[in-house]
């Protein structure tokens, strides 16, 4: 089946990257906001019988949820055979349980409207936690890309004597394979959330390391930082080197990219899913070879 592409605003990075790997036409579409912000959307690419590949990392999701759906509608009423969703950073995996009465699992509700109109996800580890995988939430078949031996690679060629941190429990499924890879000793700590920018985590006892290994700090999402921010002053309390943070998503919110830098880090590092000065962990090659390998028909 042919391959048409369509990058949705601000992903035109990754999605040159991807369209330079494998073998597809670029797809072209009008897309602005009229004055009221309600969207307008224009399909100027022909994709009948075509597999129709659309690149749109989704932080910041409600403003971009929209216009992706209104732009798949218009792709599958054009007779597209198939419609794939490239998005690197998928939203809603954090809000996962209820945790007073009357809250909404968004995760599950989020999996449901986008199965609805998307027929395959490609994305980069999902902040799977209390959901074991994609599977359990999404109809549709999904792929995830696991971005850690990018990541030990990256530290490998770039760090001496890296210990490598993981701020809490969930960060360990990360965090152990990173290791794992770079063969570099790790520690996980202890956190818990008391509120959005209320965070306390544990001391790191890494007292062997001290003298002679650079602290990397390594997590999922980098969103208020804040998570970041205490275990480097910890780290900083303990007499550690500055610590390098790398995140695999670069969300930031707010201010937190200046005050995580502003909190003595050596470096902040984050892999390509969503479009950051940080990013310099590409992972194109492996959306690449994702979509070489697709099946032709779902
Ligand atoms: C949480 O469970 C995640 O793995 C991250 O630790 C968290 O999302 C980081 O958030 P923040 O940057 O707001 O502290």
């Amino acid at each position: 089946m042919d391959k048409i592409l369509f990058s949705m605003p601000g992903n035109e990075q990754l999605a040159k990257s991807i369209s330079n790997g494998i073998n597809c036409s670029m797809g072209k579409f009008v897309f602005h906001h009229f004055p009221d912000e309600e969207s307008y959307i224009k399909l100027e690419s022909d994709v009948n019988g075509k597999e129709a590949i659309i690149v749109c990392t989704l932080d910041r999701p409600d403003n971009k949820f929209l216009p992706l759906y209104f732009l798949a509608e218009i792709i599958r009423d054009a007779g597209a055979d198939k419609i794939t969703l490239v998005t690197p950073y998928l939203a809603y995996m954090r809000q996962d349980k209820k945790f007073n009465p009357g809250e909404c699992i968004t995760s599950e509700h989020f999996a449901n409207i986008l199965s609805s109109f998307i027929d395959e996800v490609i994305t980069v580890d999902p902040h799977l936690h209390r959901i074991s995988s994609l599977d359990s939430i999404y109809s549709i078949p999904t792929k995830v890309i696991n971005s850690t031996p990018f990541i030990s690679k990256w530290i490998k060629e770039n760090i001496s004597n890296p210990i490598l941190i993981g701020p809490d429990m969930e960060s360990k499924q990360w965090v152990s394979r990173v290791a794992k890879d770079a063969d570099a000793p790790y520690v996980v700590l202890v956190k818990s959330r008391l509120g959005d920018k209320n965070v306390k985590v544990s001391i790191p006892h890494i007292h062997k390391y001290i003298d002679k290994y650079t602290p990397v700090i390594v997590d999922d999402i980098i969103s208020t930082a804040v998570t970041m921010i205490k275990t480097v002053e910890h780290l900083k309390e303990a007499g550690a080197k500055p610590p390098v943070c790398i995140g695999i998503h670069a969300v930031f919110s707010g201010d937190s990219f200046k005050e995580l830098n502003a909190s003595g880090v050596e470096k902040i590092i984050t892999c390509n899913t969503i479009p950051h000065p940080t990013n310099s962990i590409d992972l194109s090659e492996v959306f690449i070879k994702l979509l070489q390998l697709h099946p032709v028909k779902i």
